[in-house]
């Protein structure tokens, strides 16, 4: 592949995927990267399957062509659950997905595992599957919040997080849990006030690193090769806080948000 030119799309319904992006520019800041969120339907852990599944295939096969795409990231696990085939089956192009980090936080764990996730995350089959298959020996304590995504969403745009909230969110798995699984890629953005709410004794585990790597190999990138490259943002809606937000993407090397309307 021609290293310097390859252009990764990320795909979220918001500025989670944020945090997997961070993750893979650290790695490989040659890339292009143009960066989507579907925020006409966000939440997604609130949205149907149906839906969700039309709207990730519509945004992302439209993307690919238009823009060439190398390769698609779909940052958002909520997601990734549940269109990694579709989206598989009509692209050529790498499809790399992120799902809840339960193998490593299992293997990490003494007492039990807490998944933090979207209410759908919680619920899909393709989670159950991964808690019974790699975390046979370790209780897994489920959380679902659409509050704790909104909440990130809110930090990025400017508004500080507060501890009372997070730890009233947090209580029911609080002392159960030695390790917890950010399971919604929006979590990394504020893991530092999840760390404070749940203290040093639990570990927090999110899945961006080995995300990078993974388009790391897959890319096949010359390590050499470290020009900055291009960074796009688009939204399917007007976002909220539009100012704030761009200051934000901005200071990530973004360049304002741009509309790119659904055509369903
Ligand atoms: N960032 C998303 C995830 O990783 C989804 C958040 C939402 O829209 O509910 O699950």
């Amino acid at each position: 592949m021609s290293n310097q030119q390859a252009k990764i799309l990320i795909f979220d319904s918001g500025v989670g995927g944020l945090s997997v992006y961070k993750e893979i520019h650290n790695k490989l800041p040659q890339l292009e990267y143009l960066y989507i969120f579907d925020n006409e339907a966000y939440p997604y852990g609130e949205l149907d399957h149906d839906t969700l599944i039309a709207r990730v295939d519509n945004l992302v096969t439209s993307l690919v062509e238009k823009y060439n795409i190398d390769l698609v990231v779909i940052a958002c696990n909520t997601a990734s659950t549940i269109v990694l085939p579709t989206l598989r089956a009509k692209l050529t192009i790498p499809v790399v997905g992120v799902v809840p980090a339960i193998k490593p936080a299992s293997n990490l764990a003494n007492k039990a595992v807490g998944l933090i996730a979207t209410p759908a995350t919680i619920t899909r089959p393709y989670t159950h599957e991964l808690i019974r298959d790699f975390s046979q020996s370790k209780p897994v304590e489920l959380l679902g919040s659409t509050r704790l995504v909104d909440i990130a969403e809110e930090k990025l745009r400017g508004k500080s997080v507060d501890l009372d909230e997070l730890k009233k969110i947090l209580l029911p798995i609080e002392n159960k849990i030695d390790v917890a699984v950010l399971g919604c890629t929006h979590f990394p953005l504020i893991k530092d006030e999840i760390q404070i709410v749940l203290s040093d004794r639990v570990l927090l585990v999110d899945s961006g690193e080995a995300i990078a790597r993974r388009v790391e190999d897959l890319l096949r990138i010359e390590k050499e090769e470290r020009e900055v490259g291009t960074r796009e943002i688009f939204s399917t809606a007007p976002p909220w806080k539009e100012g704030a937000l761009n200051k934000a993407l901005n200071h990530l090397g973004f360049s304002s948000v741009q509309h790119y309307p659904i055509a369903i």
